[in-house]
């Protein structure tokens, strides 16, 4: 097992390995010794899968344990469910010192992160996510959150986890499609700031392992990963500089997104959008070429896609109304070499340029 220490508002542990979901009450007691109340949120999906493990290792630590179960998928990402998880805590007179727990993927993460951030002023919530998606990016640093009609992610809070436990083992049940997307996100770390974790990406793509069914290479890849961002979140919590780097492919991926109706999967998007990124550096002589055929070549081999049919007017405008926009000026990131990247501020117009050379 991999213990990483995130010290950010809240000092938490992100414990990652395989068999954790057993002793997820006694992790869950530990950082909350005076909880009486543990409310589960969790989708149709994984709740069938793994709810039984997180509930009998809770009961047997002495929780009264309620639950929350939506129907899974993105849609249900709203402000209803929120409401929902409200009403099963005041009916059981959840107090301040009672605990939420989400189990499952980010939509999952996500909302129970916002349902304890929002109740009573604040409740602790500690995250056991259990896709690739999530133990790498959605559960660890505290963005949680819901979306509006009007777009993903719109309404939320920064609300730091008091636990985060990850058991790898779940990642073996993943269909292929979505242990993929989640493979966007281990890229996007190795690009923007991770040499080593290239290299072992890269070695395993020469030795042709599958790694979803490697236990020990994925809980060291994980690993990586949320030291990776436990870095970013202790120098950026609140997303005002260097935790940007964590978007990169994500302005174009998530105009790829919405131009979808959200039928494409993010993971997808933020894969696309790093391989248009990294042609536009090349054209606009910040990215070696070399460097980037080896970004693209890395993407392509672990089944995921560089390029969409978006126009670089559609990248522009959709860009101009995501909600990572400040003002006027878009915060666009790019890697000037594997391991290293860079946040460039950009006005609408040298955005446009820049993204005709990837686009045009
Ligand atoms: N998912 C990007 C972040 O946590 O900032």
């Amino acid at each position: 097992m991999i213990i990483t220490s995130v010290r950010a508002s809240k000092e938490y542990a992100v414990h990652t390995g395989s068999g954790l979901l057993a002793s997820s009450g006694k992790i869950m007691r530990e950082v909350c010794p005076k909880a009486l109340k543990l409310l589960i949120v969790s989708e149709t999906n994984v709740a069938k899968r793994y709810l039984a493990a997180v509930k009998d290792s809770a009961q047997a630590e002495g929780f009264e344990v309620y639950e929350y179960i939506f129907r899974a998928g993105e849609s249900s990402k709203n402000i209803d469910s929120i409401a929902g998880m409200w009403g099963v805590m005041a009916k059981a007179g959840f107090t301040r010192t009672d605990l939420v727990a989400g189990l499952g993927g980010g939509v999952t993460t996500d909302m129970a992160g916002f349902a304890a951030a929002s109740f009573l002023r604040g409740i602790d919530v500690v995250q056991i996510p259990t896709s690739l998606l999530a133990m790498v990016d959605a559960a660890v640093g505290g963005k949680t959150g819901i979306d509006l009609p009007e777009g993903k992610n719109q309404v939320g809070a920064f609300w730091q986890p008091s636990a985060v436990i990850e058991d790898t083992d779940c990642l073996l049940t993943l269909p292929d499609e979505v242990f993929a997307e989640g493979m966007g996100e281990v890229l996007k770390y190795a690009f923007i700031m991770d040499l080593s974790l290239y290299d072992i990406l890269k070695e395993n793509e020469r030795t042709g392992i599958n790694i979803k069914n490697d236990a020990w290479l994925m809980e060291k890849i994980v690993g990586m990963c949320v030291a990776d961002k436990a870095d970013v979140i202790m120098s950026d919590e609140f997303d005002n500089g260097r935790r940007q780097t964590l978007n990169f492919g994500h302005t174009v991926g998530h105009v790829i997104e919405r131009n979808s109706d959200f039928t494409k999967p993010h993971g997808i998007c933020v894969a696309k959008g790093m391989g248009i990124i990294s042609d536009a550096a090349v054209a606009a002589g910040t990215l070696p070429s070399d460097e980037a055929s080896k970004i693209k070549d890395l993407i392509s081999s672990y089944g995921l896609p560089v390029e969409d049919e978006i126009t670089a007017e559609e990248a522009v405008s959709g860009a101009m109304n995501d909600k990572k926009k400040r003002g006027n000026t878009l915060s666009v990131i790019v890697v000037n070499k594997i391991g290293s990247s860079e946040i460039v501020k950009m006005s609408p117009e040298e955005f446009l340029t820049f993204i005709s050379g990837a686009l045009g």
